[in-house]
């Protein structure tokens, strides 16, 4: 059967890159492995790693994509939490038999390679869920 591994990472949406990081850097003393430019989702994300998952601040660098829309209506903070799974559509294929609300029905792909697809907050009790397959 499909399996969840462990949370992969947790994601914040931000305005203020530089700010950001005179936190989750500077403050808090994480170490900032990249920022980098993830067209697929139009965004601008950086990676602070920790042991076992991740810390990724994502700033949107469009007007009119998911993360601009869910900025503009709900504001900065606490974005998704992602979970990685060893099958994706073995994962999502048990959510569809049990009417779990999905936001891709399919798995969309990164640049990268991983598979990645979100599951709607109205299922999950209101956070929004990624599934990551690396
Ligand atoms: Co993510």
């Amino acid at each position: 059967m499909a399996r969840i591994k462990s949370i992969h990472h947790v994601a914040v949406v931000v305005t203020d890159m530089d700010k950001s990081l005179a936190f989750w850097q500077d403050a808090l003393g994480l170490n900032l492995a990249e920022v980098r430019e993830v067209v697929e989702e139009e965004s601008k994300v950086a990676f602070l790693p920790l042991e076992g998952a991740e810390v990724e601040l994502v700033m949107p660098t469009t007007g009119d994509s998911g993360i601009a829309k869910y900025l503009a209506k709900r504001g900065p903070g606490m974005h998704h939490i992602c979970l990685e799974v060893d099958d994706i559509d073995g994962v999502l294929e048990r959510l569809r038999k049990k009417q779990m609300r999905l936001i891709n029905e399919n798995p969309r792909q990164a640049a990268d390679g991983r598979r990645y697809a979100f599951i709607h907050p109205e299922s999950t009790g209101g956070v929004l869920v990624e599934l990551y397959q690396v």
